[in-house]
């Protein structure tokens, strides 16, 4: 395992450090196979980037992205789907040319969705996966218990898991609309991945990353699979960090 640690003084700092990663992976190959996450803890790194766009420094128009995950069930354009959520928070700010942003559809014949989205992930696999990480371990929607060979594929999802999903700006209006299913890349299709970024900020997150980087690797603790992978840049910053023994 290589696992390079970047520990940020707050959250702003771990967003900026996101997206000089992205930005420097960019330069290296204009056409990055890029693997993208939700949820609150991507945004600063997205409006970063976008920022970044509108000054000119990055160009989008070769790469192709790819979502992690989606609820099931949800219209894609539903205040609460990824699909949606990666639209305004990064597709339709930037230039990446719309035949080139991919996701997994969260409604109709999941199994034939996820053959779908694991053909256009292809051989060639991702350049690079971003995490996010849920206090219960997970990545993506794998939740502990989840197979580390997992392809994409329909799951269900944990009660912490939807407890979480339902905040202010999940787009959720009660509790109860929070799906019960999603359909995920397998923890098999992210280790595919030529590197990987895993992001977390706050305290909440501190077990699930020292569980993840320091603990057994176990399939109760989806995230410790990526000890597993030879090249891992994780970006927390000092609240989510602070369980680390090795800092
Ligand atoms: C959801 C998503 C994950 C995300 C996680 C953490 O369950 N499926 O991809 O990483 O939540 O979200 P947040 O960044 O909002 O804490």
């Amino acid at each position: 395992m290589f696992v390079q640690r970047i520990i940020t003084k707050d959250y702003d700092e771990m967003s900026r450090r996101a997206a000089d990663f992205v930005a420097d992976k960019l330069r290296q190959n204009p056409e990055l196979r890029l693997g993208l996450p939700t949820g609150n803890t991507p945004r600063g790194m997205y409006e970063q980037l976008v920022e970044r766009y509108a000054r000119g420094e990055l160009d989008f128009s070769r790469v192709h992205t790819f979502n992690l995950d989606e609820y099931w069930g949800l219209e894609p354009d539903h205040p609460a789907a990824f699909a949606r959520y990666i639209q305004n928070h990064f597709l339709r700010h930037v230039n990446v040319p719309s035949g080139q942003a991919h996701w997994p559809a969260g409604k109709g014949d999941a199994a034939e969705n996820a053959r779908t989205y694991e053909a256009r992930i292809g051989a060639e696999g991702l350049d690079i996966i971003i995490l996010g990480i849920g206090v219960n371990g997970h990545i993506g929607f794998n939740e502990p218990g989840a197979a580390f060979d997992a392809r994409t594929g329909f799951v269900q999802l944990a009660e912490r898991t939807r407890q979480d999903a339902f905040h202010p700006r999940s787009g959720f209006a009660t509790r109860e609309d929070v799906p019960i299913h999603g359909i995920t890349m397998g923890i098999g299709t992210i280790l595919e991945a030529k590197s990987i970024l895993l992001l977390a900020s706050g305290a909440s997150k501190a077990e699930a990353i020292q569980r993840a980087l320091e603990g057994p690797v176990t399939e109760e603790v989806p995230a410790s699979a990526l000890q597993r992978h030879g090249d891992v840049t994780v970006i927390v910053d000092e609240a989510a960090a602070a369980r680390l023994a090795d800092k």
